[in-house]
């Protein structure tokens, strides 16, 4: 049933559907024994509110992230590719689970991977 007009943001069930998202991610984020301890420091809710917006703004919704650069939130915080890869499978499991149509998945995944080196901070292999 999904339909390829509308876009992402619309196809996985917007705004209540993406905070729903949101939080079953950062429930499994935070029990994973090697991402935890990043986000000993930090106002979950305040972040969880950060990733709606953001996540909303990078499927196309018509919502504008209001948050710091994702370069200079993250880092000098030590996160390498192997951390981003964790984070990444989490995204999957949560999209998979909630039974988000498979080419959204991909589409999602492939779009946060684009991300991969304002969070790490190392170079990519690509370009
Ligand atoms: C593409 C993947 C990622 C995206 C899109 C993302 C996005 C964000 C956003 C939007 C915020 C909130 C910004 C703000 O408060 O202004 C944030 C904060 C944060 N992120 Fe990420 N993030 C990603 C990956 C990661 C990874 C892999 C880690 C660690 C393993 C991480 C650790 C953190 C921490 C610790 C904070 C909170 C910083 C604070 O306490 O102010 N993030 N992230």
């Amino acid at each position: 049933m999904s339909d390829k007009q509308q876009v992402l943001y619309e196809r996985v069930g917007g705004e209540q559907v993406i905070s729903e998202l949101i939080h079953k991610f950062y429930d499994r984020i935070t029990a994973d024994p090697q991402l935890k301890p990043f986000f000993e420091n930090t106002s979950m809710s305040k972040l969880r509110r950060m990733q709606r917006e953001f996540f909303s703004a990078a499927l196309d919704g018509p919502i504008t992230y209001t948050g710091r650069p994702l370069s200079y939130i993250h880092h000098g915080r030590g996160i390498t590719k192997r951390h981003f890869a964790l984070y990444v499978g989490h995204l999957l499991d949560t999209l998979q689970d909630r039974g988000i149509d498979d080419q959204d998945v991909q589409d999602i995944i492939a779009r946060i991977n684009t991300y991969a080196d304002e969070i790490t901070g190392e170079m990519g292999s690509a370009g």
